[in-house]
């Protein structure tokens, strides 16, 4: 019922190859993978060659979270390279519903994804087209950041819209999730957490950081918020 998705951005990278099975076998659910272009957001990380030979060591699904100005020009490149899931953003597609149905017809999983400011009513007409929606918990660019506490309501507004639709959708959250912040959210109806500096910077280990952040939202949405 909760999954997690470790962000590779917090990991070792001079160490990847053992940094992901090391997460795979502390149970994570999928590979959250951070893919930025220094001009949608203020950070670079990497592309598909990277996603290609990460591709061979582990078998956890791959989410991979496009944070690029022309995701249009490169979803084959995410598709070939590995990705099982392809996350956009609402702000950089102009044309969503076409980038959506590409991903699809690529065989991926569609995601799309909203940053903090961005409302709802941009992605209501494509719910029906998309295997999860992401809801940015913090500006994207950057792991470590704060986590917005905004995103607890327009998750449980989400989660509303989605209802309403008579869908079955899992609404992912992104930035500043760990144990202390999860709860509320997963309330609220979020179901897949992706985690960076709180798996991979845990003082007692990759397991244990995601059991306490499972016991933790399971708890809240047993007692309803
Ligand atoms: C932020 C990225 C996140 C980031 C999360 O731009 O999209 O996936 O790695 O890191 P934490 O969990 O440390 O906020
Ligand atoms: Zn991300």
């Amino acid at each position: 019922m909760v999954q997690i998705a470790p962000s590779i951005l917090s990991a070792d990278f001079s160490r990847l190859a053992e940094e992901i099975q090391a997460v795979a076998e502390a149970g994570a659910d999928l590979l959250h993978v951070d893919v930025m272009d220094g001009h949608f957001v203020p950070n670079l990380t990497f592309g598909p060659p990277v996603i290609k030979a990460i591709r061979k060591v582990t078998d956890l699904p791959f989410d991979v979270h496009l944070m690029i100005s022309n995701p249009d020009n490169y979803l084959e490149d995410y598709a070939e390279a590995g990705a099982d899931y392809i996350g956009v953003h609402a702000e950089v597609c102009p044309h969503l519903n076409r980038t959506l149905t590409r991903i699809a017809e690529l065989g991926k999983k569609p995601v799309v994804v909203l940053n903090p400011h961005t409302p709802l009513c941009a992605i209501e007409n494509v719910l029906d087209q998309v295997s999860m929606v992401l809801i940015m918990s913090v500006n994207p660019g950057f792991g470590g950041q704060k986590f917005i506490p905004g995103s607890v309501e327009k998750v449980a507004e989400l989660h509303a819209m989605i209802s309403r639709r008579g869908l079955t959708l899992p609404i992912q959250v992104d930035g500043g999730v760990q144990a202390d912040t999860i709860g509320p959210v997963a309330a609220a109806g979020a179901r897949v957490f992706v985690s960076g500096s709180g798996v991979f910077g845990h003082a007692q280990g990759y397991r244990a950081a995601m059991e306490e952040m499972r016991e933790r939202a399971r708890e809240y949405v047993r007692q309803g918020g």
